[in-house]
């Protein structure tokens, strides 16, 4: 009942195409769970019938890649960008919910201890819910956020969350703090993916991602009043966590993996307390495989494109496509396509990248003929189309996030790679060796007569 805004219409989905893994014994969230979710990487969604010690199922593995991410949004990997550059142009404001599916049950003495929050990797202290959006106002404006952020509990009622001081939460936090009071937070688990994907997206302060988030949906996201802190929160979610965050109380945290694969010490966490646990009667708990695993990858790759696609369109309008390659974590390496680039263009749009988003590290520039998504053209093309003492170009001591894993005092140097083709750099010409035209067309015919089904590399 009024499943429509959470994670179940997709896990009914991923049941009916065979992308979903039942796990019927019961298993540990203590490291079991993680082992599992980094085993299936590549492989189907899983959902967790029996988790010991909890009532509670866990689904994780679920937005692990374009196809299930746009699966999710009922449409083509190829029109994610576009989707989600509308979302930011055109987004829909939240209403209120006829009901409250969230809050059928509701623990207020120790809301933490009534989830099975796995813990996931060996030098990791403690569990961590990986898959929650935290919503939250600015104490300035009201203006809502949303953001994912690791929890990381500490016991029954208290955790510490790990935020970049650079994201909107962490703001939020300081300027709540500044007037002496926590900041009043929402934890939300098993949202539509709509929403956990907004959530990924790198707007302006005060521009709210629930807003954007109805947009992907097709429909506005329906909202209801929290129980114990001053929000609205996602009626048709699964679980909420409602809580303060202090940002003038720290937590030391130790490590932590980061996108990249590797572990972390960025210090303390900022201390959290949580007043109530709500949700569905019979809830599914998701959960993130952390790290360098793909849904922790595409989910923040997605937005990231998008961003770009937005930034580079603004100086180099013949831009067709941006991918953020899985190989830089869905963050740091970026592959642009431009539509017959005059020269400078290129390098142009290789400046653009690295302005919009800090994080970025390298930037490839293809032609159209190449798939930006496709990381063996990416790398056709930067073997056959460059001449390196020309086209790539380093950029020593540029700013960059704490996240990068080569970064000195904030610094680190970034390539830019300009491989689209320049046709007076071959006397032989550019062109591709290839078949007639006439003679790709008629043996495509005959090819597909042969097949009952015509398979993806015999279409057009
Ligand atoms: C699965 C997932 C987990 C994330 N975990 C964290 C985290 O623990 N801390 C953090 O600062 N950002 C994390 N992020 C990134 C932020 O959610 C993301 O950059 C977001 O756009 C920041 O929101 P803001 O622009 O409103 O500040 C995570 C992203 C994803 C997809």
């Amino acid at each position: 009942m009024n499943a429509h805004q959470s994670i179940r219409p997709f896990l009914e989905w991923l049941d009916r195409t065979g992308d979903l893994l039942r796990v019927p014994d019961t298993v540990d969230p203590f490291h079991e769970v993680s082992a599992c979710l980094s085993l299936a990487d590549r492989g189907p969604a899983l959902l967790f019938e029996a988790v010991a010690g909890s009532p509670l199922r866990i689904a994780g593995n679920l937005l692990a890649g374009r196809e299930r991410i746009a699966a999710a949004l009922g449409i083509a990997p190829a029109e994610i960008s576009e989707r989600i550059l509308r979302s930011i142009r055109e987004p829909i404001w939240p209403v209120s919910a006829t009901h409250r599916a969230v809050q059928a049950v509701v623990e207020r003495d120790a809301p933490l201890a009534a989830l099975p929050v796995p813990t996931f990797f060996e030098r990791e202290e403690r569990p961590y819910i990986t898959a929650g959006v935290i919503l939250a106002r600015d104490p300035e404006t009201g203006r809502g956020n949303a953001s994912f952020a690791r929890v990381g509990l500490l016991d029954g009622r208290t955790a510490l969350v790990g935020i970049a001081p650079n994201h909107h939460l962490a703001l939020f936090a300081r300027r709540a703090a500044a007037r002496g009071r926590p900041l009043d937070i929402a934890v939300v688990l098993g949202a539509h993916p709509a929403i956990q994907l907004a959530a990924c997206l790198y707007l302006g302060v005060g521009d709210d991602e629930l807003e954007c988030a109805g947009s992907l949906l097709g429909a506005p996201v329906e909202l209801i009043d929290a129980l114990t802190v001053d929000l609205r929160v996602p009626a048709g979610a699964e679980i909420v966590l409602e809580g303060r965050i202090d940002a003038n109380v720290s937590v030391p945290e130790g490590f932590i993996s980061e996108y990249h694969g590797m572990y972390e010490n960025y210090g303390p966490g900022v201390f959290a307390t949580f007043s109530a646990m709500t949700r569905r009667e019979d809830a599914i708990l998701q959960v993130i495989e952390p790290g360098y695993h793909r849904e922790h990858i595409y989910l923040g790759a997605l937005p990231i494109a998008a961003g770009l696609l937005h930034g580079i369109a603004k100086v180099v309008p013949n831009v067709r496509d941006v991918a953020v390659t899985e190989a830089g974590a869905g963050r740091t390496d970026v592959v642009v396509q431009l539509d017959a680039p005059r020269p400078g263009q290129a390098r142009r749009a290789i400046h653009a990248a690295f302005a919009a988003v800090s994080l970025v590290k390298r930037v490839t520039v293809v032609d159209v003929d190449i798939d930006p998504w496709d990381p063996v053209m990416v790398d056709w093309a930067r073997m056959n189309r460059m001449k390196l003492e020309r086209d790539l170009m380093l950029f020593p001591h540029s700013g960059t996030d704490r996240s990068e894993p080569m970064e000195e005092g904030g610094l680190v140097t970034k390539a830019g790679l300009d491989a689209t083709a320049k046709p007076s750099d071959r006397a032989e010409g550019i062109e591709r060796a290839l078949p007639p035209a006439a003679a790709l067309a008629s043996a495509r015919e005959r090819l597909r007569a042969c097949m009952p089904r015509v398979p993806a590399w015999l279409s057009a």
